[in-house]
C-alpha cells in the first residue's frame, strides 16, 4: 500500500517535471474582437500551400503533435537554433518536420492584419484543424489564446515517443501529457495521412529479433512490399519511404483497417493491436470512421491544451524570441 502511495506520487511528479499544467482555459472566441480575420487567412494559407505541395498537410498536423509534446504548445519548434544553442528542429527526429514556411507565411499575413496578437502556437492548432478538415477529416473549433515560448531545446526532442515503442510505453508516454489510452489510440490515427521515411521501420524487416528475421506482427506480404521500397544499398535514395497508409492523402479510417490485417507500418501502430484495451478501439474505428471522426476532434482539442502558457509573449517572428 505504503509503496504503491509512494510509485503514485513519483508518477505526479515526473508528469509534472514534464509539463507544468495549463494556467488557465483557452477560449473558442479568444480573437473574435482583436483579430476575426485570423482563422480565415490562416486556413487560406494552408489550402493554398496544400495545393502546391501535398505534403503540406501531412508535416502540419504532426508538427502540432511535436510541439505539444515538447514543453507543451507553445511553438518552441519553430524557434531556430542561435550560437548559444540548438532548437528542437534541429535535434534527432527531424527528418520530415518541415513547411515551417506555411506557418511563417500565415504568420507574416497575420502581422499586417493585427500585430502582435495572434500567437504562433495559435496558429500551429488552427493549421492543424484545417490540414485534418481539408483531407476529408472531421472539423471542430479550435480554443485559443495560448502565449509562446522562448526555449527551443535539441535534447528536449527525444522526449518524442519513438516508433518503436510498445503499447505500454505509449500509453505511459501519453499519460504523462494527461491523455489516457483512448486518447492515445485515437490520436495515433494521425498516421491516416502521411510517410515515413525507411529508418522509422526498417527495423522490423529484417534480423528483427533473436528468434523472428522480419517483426512477427507484421504481414508477411507487406513486409516484403516494404522491403522493396527500402533496399539495403549505400545509394538508396535518401527519400524512400511508404505511404502510412493506402489513402495517405485522405483523412479516414483505412489506417485502423489495416492495424486489423498487419498493415501497420511502425511497431508503434501494430502494437496498438497487441492490448486488449487499445485493440477494443481499433476496432471500433476500422468499423465506424464516424466514431473515429468525432473522437479524434475531442482528442486533438486535449493535445492542444497540453502545458499552454497563458502568460509570456505573441512572437511576431515564428523562428525568433522577440
Ligand atoms: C503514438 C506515437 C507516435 C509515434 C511513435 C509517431 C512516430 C512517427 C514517425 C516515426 C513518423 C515518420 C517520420 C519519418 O520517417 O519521416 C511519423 C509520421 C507522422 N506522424 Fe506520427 N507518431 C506518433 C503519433 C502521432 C500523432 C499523435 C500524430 C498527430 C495527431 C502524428 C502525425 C503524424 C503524421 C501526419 C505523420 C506523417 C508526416 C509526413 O508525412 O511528413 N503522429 N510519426
Ligand atoms: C501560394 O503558395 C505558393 C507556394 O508556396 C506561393 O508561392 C504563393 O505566393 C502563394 N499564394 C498566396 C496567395 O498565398
Ligand atoms: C535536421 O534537419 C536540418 C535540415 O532541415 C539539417 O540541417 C540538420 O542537420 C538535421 N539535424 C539532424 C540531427 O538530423
Ligand atoms: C514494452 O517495452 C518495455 C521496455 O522494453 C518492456 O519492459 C515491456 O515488457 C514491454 N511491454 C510489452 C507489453 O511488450
Ligand atoms: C543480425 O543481428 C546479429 C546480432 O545482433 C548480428 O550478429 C548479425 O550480424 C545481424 N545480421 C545482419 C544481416 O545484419
Amino acid at each position: 500500500m505504503a509503496f504503491s502511495k509512494a510509485l503514485i506520487l513519483a508518477l505526479i511528479f515526473v508528469v509534472f517535471a514534464i509539463v507544468k499544467p495549463s494556467e488557465g482555459a483557452l477560449n473558442a472566441h479568444y480573437y473574435d474582437q482583436s483579430c476575426p480575420a485570423a482563422e480565415k487567412i490562416i486556413l487560406d494559407t494552408v489550402r493554398n500551400a496544400s495545393l502546391y505541395d501535398p505534403k503540406v498537410p501531412a508535416r502540419l498536423l504532426r508538427m502540432f503533435f511535436h510541439d505539444c509534446f515538447i514543453r507543451g504548445c507553445d511553438a518552441s519548434i519553430l524557434l531556430d537554433s542561435v550560437v548559444s544553442n540548438q532548437a528542437e528542429k534541429d535535434g534527432p527526429p527531424n527528418i520530415s518536420v518541415r513547411s515551417f514556411y506555411v506557418i511563417e507565411e500565415a504568420k507574416k499575413k497575420l502581422e499586417k492584419a493585427c500585430p502582435r496578437t495572434v500567437s504562433c502556437a495559435d496558429v500551429i492548432a488552427i493549421a492543424a484543424r484545417d490540414v485534418v478538415t481539408l483531407s476529408g477529416g472531421p472539423y471542430w473549433s479550435v480554443l485559443k489564446g495560448r502565449k509562446d515560448g522562448t526555449v527551443s531545446l535539441a535534447s528536449e526532442s527525444t522526449n518524442l515517443p519513438p516508433p518503436t515503442f510498445n503499447v505500454s510505453q505509449l500509453i505511459q508516454s501519453f499519460a504523462a501529457r494527461g491523455l489516457s489510452v483512448k486518447d492515445m489510440v485515437t490520436l495515433s490515427g494521425g498516421h491516416t495521412i502521411g510517410f515515413s521515411h525507411c529508418s522509422s521501420f526498417e527495423p522490423r524487416l529484417q534480423n528483427f529479433s533473436k528468434f523472428h528475421d522480419i517483426d512477427p506482427s507484421m504481414n508477411y506480404e507487406f513486409a516484403q512490399t516494404l522491403k522493396k521500397k527500402c533496399p539495403r544499398s549505400t545509394n538508396r535514395d535518401k527519400n524512400a519511404g511508404t505511404f502510412l497508409d493506402s489513402t495517405a492523402s485522405v483523412f479516414d479510417n483505412v489506417y485502423y483497417k489495416q492495424i486489423l490485417s498487419g498493415k501497420g507500418v511502425f511497431v508503434s501502430d501494430q502494437t496498438l493491436l497487441g492490448d486488449s484495451r487499445t485493440k477494443k478501439i481499433v476496432e471500433k474505428y476500422a468499423q465506424d470512421q464516424k466514431a473515429f471522426f468525432r473522437e479524434f476532434a475531442a482528442a486533438m482539442v486535449k493535445l492542444g491544451n497540453i502545458g499552454v502558457k497563458k502568460t509570456g509573449q505573441v512572437r511576431v517572428h515564428p523562428r525568433f524570441i522577440n
